[in-house]
């Protein structure tokens, strides 16, 4: 994607390796010694506008701004701001801008964050945008696994549920294709595979990938299991999410099959994919990976609060017709947003939600 200024994270790739291994380093300081950074932000501001429900996600922003001395504003449901009366991401975006010094948005929009990037004079942060990318929720899997397995290249990697909807599962693959070598098994039924952009992106960084309709045909090789829930909310009926949910669900039968030292991840909310007593397996990480979530976002905001607030250029010529299929691409939504088009693997795709043109 192309650069943004001021340095916001709309994508994993937004950061060099350099500039990631930086923010790991700071996390896992910041974790053993909290006390030594608890006013790295005093002054500060963040804002956080959740259009969609988050636990973690907002909640471990929140408490991070505010562990590192600085206070949060924003809303967590936008009937209650002006955005229920119509008004548009151009106008928040660039309002919120005024009253702080980073904002983090989640929204069910993919490419709202890019969209809001180009609007706002101060950073923002990706805390999910539809079926699309969630880069914090990478930065915490790949703290944990660091912190765990101490590598990112040489494992083998086994992901399940929800490939095609899951954003994490997007993320955390695309920037594991950059920083290592692995071999992934993808679990998942046919109508819920990973994206066909994704896929290619592994095949072209050199990674084994199989793809697989069971957990028991690769369980006894994995190094990581990564499970996710199914993504309820992205259905387009109810009727169509009854037909997936409660396929996979890790128990300690199955685990039996697995190898000691394996680490089972979930970015969480867990609904029925995991069994509870799964949870006393010393394999399950989950929970820690929560809580190492809230340490990398620490790292991160203090890094990018490290950047001057710069001016920024947003007059862009109105579009002259849609460019983008994608029904849930933010500019199908936000109808003043420029054609922005990138060329991916020679094929023309939509900045915001990478959908094909
Ligand atoms: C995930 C998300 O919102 O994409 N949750 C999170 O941020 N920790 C996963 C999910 O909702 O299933």
């Amino acid at each position: 994607m192309e650069k943004i200024t001021p340095r916001s994270l709309i994508d994993f790739g937004d950061l060099a390796y350099s500039e990631a291994n930086e923010i790991f380093d700071l996390a896992e300081k910041i974790k053993k010694s909290p006390a030594d950074y608890s006013s790295v932000c005093r002054g500060k501001i963040m804002a956080t506008l959740f259009y969609e429900p988050s636990t973690r996600t907002q909640l471990s922003f929140q408490s991070a701004m505010m562990r590192l001395g600085g206070t949060v504003i924003g809303f967590s449901d936008p009937n209650n701001s002006s955005v229920a009366k119509g008004e548009s991401l151009r106008d928040t975006v660039k309002i919120i801008a005024g009253y702080s010094d980073i904002t983090v948005i989640r929204s069910p929009l993919e490419g709202v964050a890019y969209a809001a990037s180009l609007y706002s004079k101060v950073p923002i942060i990706n805390a999910g945008d539809g079926s699309h990318l969630h880069p914090t929720q990478t930065l915490t899997d790949l703290m944990t696994i660091r912190e765990l397995k101490g590598t990112f290249t040489g494992l083998k990697i086994g992901l399940c549920g929800d490939l095609l909807n899951g954003r994490t599962v997007h993320s955390l693959l695309r920037a594991l294709c950059g920083i290592g070598k692995n071999k992934y098994y993808l679990i998942s039924t046919d109508e819920l595979k990973i994206p066909e952009y994704i896929r290619q992106t592994l095949i072209e960084s050199g990674s084994e990938v199989y793809e697989l309709n069971t957990i028991e045909e690769c369980i006894s090789e994995l190094d990581i299991l990564y499970m996710t829930r199914i993504q309820r909310e992205r259905f387009k009926s109810y009727e169509q999410y009854e037909k997936q949910a409660g396929i996979y669900i890790l128990d300690s039968a199955k685990l039996n099959a697995a190898k000691s030292d394996l680490i089972i991840l979930h970015p969480l909310p867990k609904v029925d994919e995991i069994e509870y007593t799964v949870d006393d397996d010393s394999r399950a990480k989950y929970f820690l990976q929560a809580e190492n979530g809230m340490y990398v976002r620490m790292a991160l905001v203090s890094k990018l609060l490290e950047y001057d607030k710069q001016p920024i250029k947003c007059e862009y010529p109105l579009p002259s017709e849609r460019f983008c299929a994608n029904p849930r691409c933010v500019t199908n939504h936000e109808r003043y947003l420029p054609e922005k088009i990138v060329v991916k693997n020679s094929v023309r795709c939509c900045a915001y939600c990478e959908h094909t043109i």
